[in-house]
């Protein structure tokens, strides 16, 4: 299924007044990770700005024992700090990175703001290699931008 497709979903899910914020959440992890093929984990996560801190929130795709990452550490933790899309075509080349499986060959981060602040991200490890274009880019940016208006 195309992004374009996914969008109105994603608009259904968000404006879903008969779920918790978690559970609507959840629905866009399982959405993402049901439909494009090359995402195989898909997950939240929130900042702790006073402990400096990632917390795992609603997710699909294995357990992780990565349920808090401190800022600056992992991919994760470099977004929390750079405000900034991170896209990682080839885990194995970084230095800063925190394994969460040996299946992961792609990363893609995207942070998620509120009133210009940088609150969370939305986290995506693909089995494939070197799977993620611009489109991805946009498109999660698209559904951050969603996601904020819930928090
Ligand atoms: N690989 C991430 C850690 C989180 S897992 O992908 C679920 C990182 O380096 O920050």
């Amino acid at each position: 299924m195309n992004f374009e497709t996914l969008k109105p979903q994603v608009e259904t899910i968000i404006s879903d007044t008969k779920k918790t914020t978690d559970e609507r959440l959840l629905s866009i992890c399982q959405l993402l990770e049901h439909h494009i093929d090359y995402y195989n984990w898909v997950g939240f996560y929130f900042a702790d700005i006073y402990k400096k801190e990632l917390h795992l929130g609603p997710y699909v795709g294995e357990p992780t024992d990565h349920t808090v990452i401190p800022f600056g550490k992992g991919i994760c933790g470099q977004v929390a700090l750079s405000n900034q899309n991170f896209v990682v075509p080839d885990v194995a080349a970084q230095d800063n990175y925190i394994a969460c499986s040996i299946t992961v060959k792609a990363e893609i981060v995207v942070p998620i703001f509120v009133n210009g602040k940088n609150i969370g991200q939305i986290d995506i490890d693909s089995n494939t290699a070197d799977p993620f274009t611009e489109a991805d880019e946009r498109f999660l940016e698209f559904v951050c931008t969603q996601v904020a208006q819930l928090l």
